[in-house]
């Protein structure tokens, strides 16, 4: 058997492959090139991989031996999986351990926006800060009381949901299956959209839910409203949302970007309107180490062809 694995790991986990298989290993912290992957992988039975580095039909063809692809993640946008079905492969993600470092994130986003906390910190480094306590300065508005919008009512949206009941937020929410979860109202999206003071996505980035959240979408959104990203940067046309960030009419906390990592000539990184983070939403200690365990036990499983304890479409 031989694993490939597509970016660097410790050692500890390199002895736990190799008692298993022969394990072919990316040590540099530059993405794999494309014709290394494939290279690599034509007599590869399992990958080990991450959403940096793509899978996508080109390198499935080629991979006539493969069985199992583990991400370390609980997103597959960069998995060819309509490809990956048609080659037999299965694939393992890690779904649940990572919601709560999520909603956290989610929560950390819509305070830092709505409190300015960015800006705050960045007036007292410039040696701004002048004069003093001001009544007017960095006003910001209230997340208690709010109403939040969230667009997916999965186990993240669940638990920012959770979390917002503590601020006494009303939340309403869209999801493309209907959900009955108690104290969410269930909307439609326009609804949501014209309605929400924050709108937040935990949408899985699918070919049906890139750019979703469109020049249209945004513009029903109400004046002084927020959107909140801690999901996938394509869902949102980011074009459109740095007009509306841009006129003052749209505020936005994000933590994903249709391209990461973000170049600094964004237009997004010289609006003072949104907060901007580095795709960090599962980047606690804790939860990484749980998202890389359940990787190894997804690999494992799928090399000993046992059921996989977290495997795509089965959760
Ligand atoms: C995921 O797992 O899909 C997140 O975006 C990164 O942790």
């Amino acid at each position: 058997m031989k694993v490939v694995v597509t970016f660097p790991i410790p050692d500890v986990a390199k002895k736990m492959i190799s008692k298993h298989a022969v394990l072919q290993c990316w040590e540099s912290e530059e993405g794999m090139p494309l014709s290394v992957l494939i290279d690599w992988t034509t007599d590869a039975d399992a990958i080990l991989t991450t959403l940096t580095c793509p899978i996508s039909s080109e390198v499935l063809m080629h991979a006539s031996q493969l069985k199992i692809i583990s991400t370390v993640s609980v997103g597959v946008d960069h998995i060819d999986v309509g490809a990956a079905v048609e080659h037999g492969v299965i694939i393992g993600h890690t779904p649940g351990v990572l919601t709560d470092s999520t909603a956290d994130l989610t929560l950390a986003l819509m305070l830092g926006v709505g409190r300015r906390v960015a800006e705050g910190d960045a007036l007292i480094r410039s040696g701004a800060w002048s004069d003093g306590w001001k009544p007017n300065l960095l006003l910001g508005t209230d997340l208690t009381g709010a109403t939040v919008g969230l667009i997916g009512l999965g186990p993240i949206g669940q638990a920012v949901a959770a979390r917002l009941s503590g601020f006494g937020c009303r939340v309403i929410a869209w999801n493309r299956t209907v959900r009955s979860v108690q104290g969410i109202e269930f909307v439609d999206c326009d609804t949501l959209l014209s309605t929400a003071d924050i709108v937040s996505l935990h949408i899985a980035l699918t070919p049906e839910t890139v750019g979703m959240i469109g020049q249209q979408e945004l513009a029903m959104m109400q004046d002084g409203a927020m959107l909140i990203n801690t999901a996938r940067g394509a869902l949102v046309d980011e074009a459109a949302l740095v007009a509306e960030i841009k006129s003052g009419r749209l505020r936005a906390g994000l933590d994903v970007y249709t391209e990461e990592p973000l170049p600094l000539a964004s237009e997004l990184c010289e609006l003072p309107g949104c907060v901007l983070l580095p795709h960090v939403g599962s980047a606690t200690a804790r939860t990484r180490r749980a998202m890389f365990e359940l990787a190894l036990a997804n690999l494992f499983a799928g090399l000993q062809g046992r059921d996989l304890p977290a495997r795509l479409g089965a959760n």
